[in-house]
């Protein structure tokens, strides 16, 4: 189609939506700003630009860090679409230095086991060139901890059970956005699964329909940080396209 229809059939308003009787079942307008296609390009460059350089960190500095940055870039994960609109997900802000020490100790214990007893060589040889041990000193090092919480299930305010839906797909896509916001604002995370975490919401003291999703650790790195030299894959390898139109410019 032209570029010029296509304009006109944006500015069309759809006659599929009746207001009134969509407000009347709870519907509103969508608050949708269309962006130029070169500003387009150019945020789509510059959130690339943003994101390339994050990477795991697992060797943080002790020094404070402001929080309600933490929490606004909590809220903004609080954004993210969730199955049934559920937002099946508590996030644990921890600061206090005796739980995050209790939280150390308690992910090393498990940790010594896995790494010990637990782990298959296959993983064992995955993990080689990230250099990772059970010793997770940073746990207590770095001044802030979030543990994503997921929940399975609400209690109603009778005591029953409210069954909710992907809630794995749900939780990861709020800690996605999670991780871009905290590295975006400028500070560097760790996304940690210390196996098996049911530690978390004990020490916590967590209602029983929250179990520990991820801990993710969050600070600056500490001086002269190292992370494992990491190659991502050539887009080609990760993106599958089937267009109609074969003129489209590919990647
Ligand atoms: C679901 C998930 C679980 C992870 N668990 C751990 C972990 O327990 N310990 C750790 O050091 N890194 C963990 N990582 C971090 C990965 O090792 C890291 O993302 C990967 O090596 C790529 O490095 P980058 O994040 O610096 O790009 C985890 C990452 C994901 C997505």
């Amino acid at each position: 189609m032209h570029p010029a229809r296509w304009a006109r059939l944006a500015r069309r308003p759809s006659h599929r939506y009746d207001a009134a009787a969509m407000a009347a079942r709870g519907f509103r307008p969508l608050a949708f700003a269309r962006v130029p296609e070169d500003q387009m390009r150019e945020r789509a460059r510059s959130f690339l630009a943003m994101i390339r350089p994050r990477r795991s960190v697992r060797d943080f500095s002790p020094e404070p860090i402001p929080l309600d940055v933490v929490r606004r870039c909590i809220e903004a994960a609080c954004q993210a679409p969730s199955g049934a609109h559920k937002q099946p997900w508590t996030f644990a802000l921890v600061t206090d230095p005796a739980l995050k020490r209790r939280i150390r100790l308690a992910a090393e214990e498990e940790e010594r086991r896995t790494y010990g007893e637990r782990m298959s060589e296959e993983w064992r040889r995955a993990l080689e060139p990230l250099g990772t041990t059970w010793e997770k000193p940073f746990l207590e090092t770095v001044p802030a901890l979030i543990v994503l919480l997921r929940r399975d299930w609400e209690i109603a305010p009778d005591g029953s059970r409210r069954k909710n839906y992907y809630v794995q797909e749900s939780c990861g896509i709020a800690l996605g956005f999670l991780i871009a916001a905290l590295h975006n604002a400028g500070l560097a995370t760790l996304t940690h699964t210390p196996s098996p975490m049911g530690f978390l919401a004990r020490i916590l003291e967590r209602p029983a329909n929250e179990k520990a999703f991820m801990l993710l650790p969050v600070g600056y790195p500490a001086a002269g940080a190292q992370v494992p030299d990491l190659t991502r894959r050539p887009l080609g390898e990760s993106l599958v396209e089937y267009a109609a139109d074969p003129t489209e410019p590919s990647p």
